[in-house]
Order: structure tokens, then sequence, then C-alpha cells
């Protein structure tokens, strides 16, 4: 008898048919791994799983019982725990508030603060990250430390099934073998987790078993995780058979003109005595850990913050503080956090992409002349946004393909200079080869490049340079050509410069 059983299940949205008949079986103590192309309705599904989403047909069974989830708090009760791709914590709340909100022992159990404290301090230990002090408000913590939050939330409840939503997305090398760990010893327990990635690699070395969706649909189940093709798991998500998986390829463009220039740029406690020039057409990568700076580092660049010390120059000339100066200057920066940094939520995805800025660094107006509207078209088509409709409103497009919108806007644009924050975060397989081609288009075209990405085999594939940043500090600014996966790791992990 399997823990949690899935047959049917069909979800609609005004215009879409999220789940049109989903089949899954989860065993206890295993890792089942839901693979799909942005959009193929995953987080839907676990959407149904965590009972915040009724579904319109189909049944859940659990241990062999059918039961209906009414709310978050019925799936809580039956022990499964849900880590939402779009994190729904509470910023201006402590971290200790965060991992108990609405909890039982939050209400029965914990007499006293301290109490919940304590059991907060000792769930960021087990995820090895004791720095992350119970008191601390929650906004105040990076992409990566909030996720961890969302994770020690998702332990607190000691569930049977943990669902895990793209939890590595915001999540560099070693975190990501922190969860892990945690993973092995909660399937160790007999806990099921159904986790949700985009990389394939993740899905071998903790995968067990796979289910593939595709525009709503179970087209493949129980597949093994380690040993399935990874041509027949690309094959099932794009229901073809795709020739090659692309990995980035890029062939230097670099001219001999610079066009951005930073020298001994200062953020006193976030990085320090930064300085690096780039080339028109050149593509610089960044690499090193979350929290070794690199998004300070671009934001400040953007002007979205202060810099105490140090200058940045756009083709000679010197730039001048705040955003507005920055774009004027021809610099476009995707953020890594899409949702409170990119992104206007409730527009339609078209006047997303034609914004003039950011929202929140710059207000400005949007211009909707015909040409911007077909050139937005144009971008999102070629980064296959689905559905393909710019006149959706953002809020409701998956993870990805609100990603893909925040590109869109940039390559709209037309900078001199893009700065690209974890750009490939969330896009599936295939959206992510186009992306690769079109960031070696942009160089081709005389556009410099700063590339940040936890990705070391992409930063090694797409840019010319690479810079390792730890603490805040470049380490190794190095030519990628010839630089292995180990050499990048070593800079960032022991501090010593290859
Ligand atoms: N609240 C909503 N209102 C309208 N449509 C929605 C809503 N939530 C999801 N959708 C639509 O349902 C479909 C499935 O979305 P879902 O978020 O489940 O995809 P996903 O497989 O998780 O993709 P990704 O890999 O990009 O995260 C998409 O077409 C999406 O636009
Ligand atoms: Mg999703």
């Amino acid at each position: 008898m399997s823990l949690l059983s899935v047959r049917g299940i069909v979800k609609e949205f005004p215009g879409v048919r999220a789940l049109d008949g989903v089949d899954l079986d989860v065993e206890p103590g295993e890792v089942h791994c839901l693979l799909g192309q942005n959009g193929a309705g995953k987080s839907t599904l676990i959407k149904v799983l965590s009972g915040a989403h009724s579904p319109d047909a189909g049944e859940l069974s659990w241990n062999g019982e059918r039961v209906e989830l009414g709310s978050p708090v019925d799936a809580l009760r039956l022990g499964i725990a849900t880590m939402y791709q779009e994190l729904d914590l509470v910023p201006g709340l402590s971290v200790a508030d965060n991992i108990f909100l609405g909890h039982e022992r939050a209400r029965f159990g914990f007499t006293r603060i301290a109490q919940a404290r304590e059991e907060a301090a000792r769930l960021m230990a087990r995820l090895g990250h004791p720095g992350i002090r119970p008191s601390t408000e929650v906004g105040k913590l990076s992409a990566a430390g909030q996720q961890l939050v969302s994770m020690a939330r998702a332990l607190a409840h000691d569930a049977r099934l943990l669902v895990m939503d793209e939890p590595t997305a915001a999540l560099a090398g070693e975190e990501v073998d922190n969860l892990f760990r945690i993973v092995g010893e909660l399937t160790a327990d007999g806990v099921a987790v159904v986790y949700i990635s985009h990389r394939l690699e993740e899905l071998r070395r903790i995968g067990h078993r796979v289910t593939v969706l595709k525009d709503g649909r179970t087209v493949g189940t129980g597949l093994d995780a380690r040993t399935t093709p990874t041509a027949d798991l690309v094959a099932l998500m794009a229901g073809r058979k795709v020739e090659t998986v692309f990995g980035p390829r890029h062939d230097g463009h670099a001219r001999p003109e610079t066009a951005l220039e930073v020298a001994n740029l200062t953020r006193a406690g976030e990085f320090e005595d930064v300085s690096f020039t780039v080339h028109a057409g050149e593509v610089v990568g960044i690499a090193g850990l979350v929290g070794s700076g690199r998004s300070e580092l671009v934001e400040t660049i953007f002007g979205a913050r202060k810099a105490d010390r140090g200058t940045v120059t756009v083709r000679g000339k010197p730039l001048g503080p705040g955003v507005r100066a920055a774009v004027r200057a021809g610099i476009g920066l995707a953020p890594e956090e899409r949702k409170s940094q990119g992104l206007l939520l409730d527009l339609p995805v078209v006047h997303n992409v034609t914004l003039a800025s950011l929202g929140r660094y710059a207000k400005l107006g949007f211009t909707e002349r015909a040409r911007e509207l077909d050139d937005a078209g144009a971008s999102l088509r070629r980064l296959d946004l689905r559905p393909a409709d710019p006149r959706r409103i953002v809020r409701t497009l998956s993870g990805g393909n609100q990603q893909k919108a925040v590109l869109a806007r940039w390559l709209v644009r037309g900078c001199r200079v893009l700065l690209l924050d974890e750009p490939t975060r969330g896009v599936d397989v295939g959206a992510r080869a186009e992306l690769y081609r079109l960031i070696d288009e942009l160089a081709a075209t005389g556009v410099a490049i700063v590339l940040v990405s936890s990705e070391i085999p992409e930063v090694l594939g797409l840019s010319d340079r690479v810079l390792v940043l730890r603490e805040g500090r470049v380490l190794a600014d190095r030519r990628s050509a010839g630089l292995t996966e180990t050499e990048v790791l070593d800079v960032i992990l022991e501090g010593s410069a290859a």
C-alpha cells in the first residue's frame, strides 16, 4: 500500500487546465522526483497535495484511505509538510516566529518564547547554519537564508511526507549538500519526499523514482531516477525526441573597448575593494557561495545600493549614483529575487517586459508603442513563454515563466551592460539552452555581460573570464578557458587562489 496515492487529479484556472488527470504513487522512505517543463503543472500538483488548492476532480488516498484536504492545516495534520517554490514567509517576523507560525506547538506546547527560539536554533544548526539566529527578522536574510528558514519550518512538523518545490533554486553547493544530507536522514527514517527540480544531476544524486508531467498529465511514472537515460526523460518532458541537450557553449566575442570598469568598489560588510573590467562583447562570470557578496555587488553596480567607496565607469564615463543614472548609461539588471525586485505581479506580462525600468528602484511609466509590444512578443516567443500569451497576469505564470518575463525585459530594452543574477534559476532544460544561445548572441552584438551563477559549469561554459568572490573579496580573476570546475571550487571553498 502506498503512503500517498493520487488518481486522476484535475485542476482548472480561468483559461488553463493546469492539471488534466495526474496519477502518482509515493512510497514511505522514497525520494520521488517530479519532472516537467515550465508550466507543466508541478507546483499546482503540490499545492493540491498541501491542501492549498482543492482539485476539480480526482482523488487522494493516504495509507489506503480516501482523504479530502480542505486546507493546508488538514494536510499538516495528516503529516504532509510543504516547501513552496515561491517562499511564503512573513518578512517582518523573526526566524522563530516564521518557523512556528500556525504550528500546533505554537498553540499548545511552547509556553515560553525562549523554547521556540531554542527549537528554531536547533533546526538551523541541523541545516548547517547555526549562524542564522532565531530572533533575526526574516526580511533581513538573503534569498538563501529565507530558503533555509522555509526548510526549517517544514522540518518542524515531523511530517511523514515532505514536499519540496525547487528547494535548491536559491542555494549554492554547500547548502545543497546540507539539504541532501537531511533528505537522506529523513528517508532513512521512512519519511517520503516529493522533490521538484530542473537540475537532472540532483535527481541522479538523491532520487529513487521519477514521475514526468507534461501539460498537466502524467506521461511517465515510477521511472528509475538513477538509470533512466537523460534523453528519455527529456523526450518525455518535451513530448518529442530532442536531439541534443545543449550545455552552455560560448564563442568569445570580446572587443578591445572597455564597456564597464569597476574600481575599488566597497560596501562595508558586503564586499571590499572589488576591481575588474568588462570589455564590450565580453562575458564575465562571478562565482562564489551564497553570501559571498555577489548579488550585493551587481546591485551596487546598478545603483540600487550605495557604495561606500570606489567607482563604476561605463564606456569611459563615471557613473553617478542611483538606478536612473545606471539605466540611462545603458546598464540592465535581471535580479536574483524576481518576485520582490523584478516583477509587478498584478500586471500583464507584456507591461512587465516593456517597463522602462525596475519597478522597485525607479518609478517610471511604461511605454506602449506598438513596436515595443512586437519586440516583447518576439522575446517571449524566443524564451518559449508558456502559455504563449503576453496578456496574462504575471502572478498566474509558473515560476520558470516568471523568470523568462524578467529576462525578456532586458532583451527588449537593449542594454550595453547586462547584469544577470542567477538567470537560469527555475528555467527548464529546453528554455535554458535557448537562454545560453541568447547570452552568446547578445555578447556577439557587443553587449558586456556580468553573469552571477551558482552553477559552476554554467559560469565556465558561458564566460570568457571568471571572478571568484569569497567573503566579499575577489580571490581570482582568470580566463575560463582551461579552468576546471574543481579549480573554481577550491578557490570558493578553501580560498586558495588556484
Ligand atoms: N493561480 C493561477 N491562476 C491561473 N493560472 C495558473 C495559476 N497557477 C498556475 N497557473 C497556470 O497553470 C499552469 C501550471 O503552472 P505550474 O506553476 O503548476 O507549473 P510548474 O510545472 O510548476 O512550472 P515551473 O517549472 O515553471 O515552476 C501554468 O500554465 C500556469 O500559468
Ligand atoms: Mg513550479
